[in-house]
């Protein structure tokens, strides 16, 4: 009986084939943080069957590409970057390489990924990544590929509970509170392949939470595609409230919210909810009623502004930002001034704006009046320079305040000396200051201000 079991755990079958001290797995992501959060399962279940880390696919013998399939642009990087992994097979052909992700549960890509990419080893959609170490055990033992396809649309998937994760901050953590997405905005790719809307059990949440602020995680940003349908034995602002009686010190940012589902009692909770931070993100898509309507939004512009001047009594100084995307289908000159105009009106800090791209599979992608890529990218520079305009005008009040930052570690662009960190309110701040302040909060005095960036100096 037990050496049975221990053949069909594929864990430790896995085990077996990994050389100690030299197989190594190599995670890359793509796509939204809900994309970076599943990588960190997928390397702690990688951990958990014996590989060590890569720093670069070269050098690794499970690698696992975490795609993401909301705009062409992303598939395609993702599948050019896949292709140069060709030769790491041809060196090696002890790799495994696995496409996870989104990609991963789009019919097409999948047969594509089986047809002309002979070298990848499997796909696994984000709905199943507890199979890892099933899928990768069946691929040692058989010697045969797999390209499952995902589930019919009416299924809703299991949450698997308490997978190895392998946090890569030490002190910023993703904590999804649930999966997938019921709205099917006719643009969206997401319903399809990360399926039906499922909530983690709140008590599940909450010690998660406890566990990440006992270890002294200063910010946990609790994820899913519209957290405000939450839905457990508490709804969104139930949670939120609840994990404001969590000791420790540690704020909490959550994303993304969809209007239609923003309740009074969510606002409420600005600005006292201990930890939560100052800052709401609030997708747009469209300021023309019309245009939101052929989206499926089930909000029209009076709507949305309710929310934010709701928001903006409760706290004048929250950050809002938002998502916007130009050139939908059938989007009239009219409808973009409409967009345009809400943006003047309502005054974001920030708003991430996209090129409407079609996916195979959605509704809008049958729309007949899709609008020529010049037009598109015309509007998307009109709105940009208006956009840059107005979050410099948000960001100047500040220069001379000292502001509490958390500090994330050396920037990005390697400037010596130079750290960033991010305001309460989410603003990205550059200061000089040793490399070990990261995952602290500290205190800046903004000098210098423009729409992308603030800088400052540490007052402490
Ligand atoms: N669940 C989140 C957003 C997920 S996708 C929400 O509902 O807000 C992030 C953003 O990508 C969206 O807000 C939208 O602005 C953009 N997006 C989604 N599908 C797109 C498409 N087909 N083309 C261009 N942008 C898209
Ligand atoms: Fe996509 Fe709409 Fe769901 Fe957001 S709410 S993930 S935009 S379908
Ligand atoms: Fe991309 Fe999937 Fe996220 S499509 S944006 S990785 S949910």
């Amino acid at each position: 009986m037990e050496k049975r079991a221990e053949r069909t755990d594929p864990v430790t079958e896995v085990r077996r084939w990994v050389i100690p001290g030299e197989s190594r797995a190599y995670v890359l992501t793509f796509g939204c943080q809900q994309n970076e959060a599943d990588s960190e399962r997928l390397l702690g279940l990688a951990l958990s069957m014996g590989y060590g880390r890569a720093d670069t696919p070269e050098e690794a013998e499970l690698i696992l590409v975490n795609t993401c399939a909301i705009r062409e642009h992303a598939e395609l990087k993702a599948l050019s970057i896949i292709g140069g992994f060709k030769h790491v097979k041809e060196k090696n052909p002890r790799v495994i390489i696995g496409v996870c992700g989104c990609m991963a549960a789009e019919p097409h890509r999948v047969e594509d990924l089986k047809r002309r990419y002979p070298y990848v080893t499997f796909t696994l959609e984000p709905a199943k990544i507890g199979s890892l170490p099933a899928i990768v055990a069946a691929a040692i033992r058989t010697k045969k590929r797999s390209f499952l396809l995902p589930d019919a649309p009416t299924v809703v998937p299991k949450i698997d509970e308490g997978l190895p994760v392998e946090r890569l901050s030490r002190h910023k953590a993703w904590v999804s509170i649930m999966y997938g997405c019921n709205n099917y905005c006719t643009y969206c790719i997401v319903p399809y392949v990360r399926g039906r809307e499922r909530s983690r059990a709140s008590g599940e949440v909450i010690c998660e939470i406890e566990g990440l602020a006992a270890s002294g995680v200063r910010e946990i940003t609790l994820l899913g595609q519209n957290v405000n349908s939450y839905r457990s034995d508490c709804d969104f602002a139930g949670l939120v409230k609840r994990i404001g009686e969590i000791p420790g010190d540690f704020r909490l940012r959550f994303m993304t919210s969809h209007p239609k589902d923003v309740s009074d009692d969510l606002i409420a909770c600005f600005p006292d909810t201990p930890h939560l931070a100052p800052h709401f993100h609030l997708p747009l898509q469209s300021g023309s009623d019309r245009i939101l309507a052929k989206m499926n939004r089930h909000y029209d512009a009076p709507r949305y502004l309710s929310i934010v001047d709701r928001l903006r009594a409760r706290d004048p100084e929250i950050t809002l930002t938002s998502d916007v995307i130009v050139g939908f289908p059938g989007e009239t000159e009219e409808d973009f001034q409409a967009t345009l105009d809400l943006l003047d009106r309502v005054r974001f800090d920030q708003v991430y704006s996209f090129i409407y791209s079609p996916r195979r599979g959605t509704p809008a992608a049958e729309y007949p009046d899709q609008i020529p890529p010049d037009v598109s990218r015309d509007r998307m520079r009109r709105l940009l320079d208006l956009q840059c305009g107005i979050s410099a005008e948000k960001n100047r009040p500040l220069v001379g305040k000292t502001l509490r930052v958390l500090c994330d570690g050396p920037s990005p662009d390697g400037t010596p000396g130079i750290v960033t960190g991010r305001t309460e309110g989410g603003k990205l701040v550059h200061f000089a200051a040793p490399e070990d302040t990261a995952g602290r909060f500290v205190s800046v005095k903004i000098d210098r201000a423009d729409a992308f960036a603030l800088r400052g100096t540490l007052t402490e």
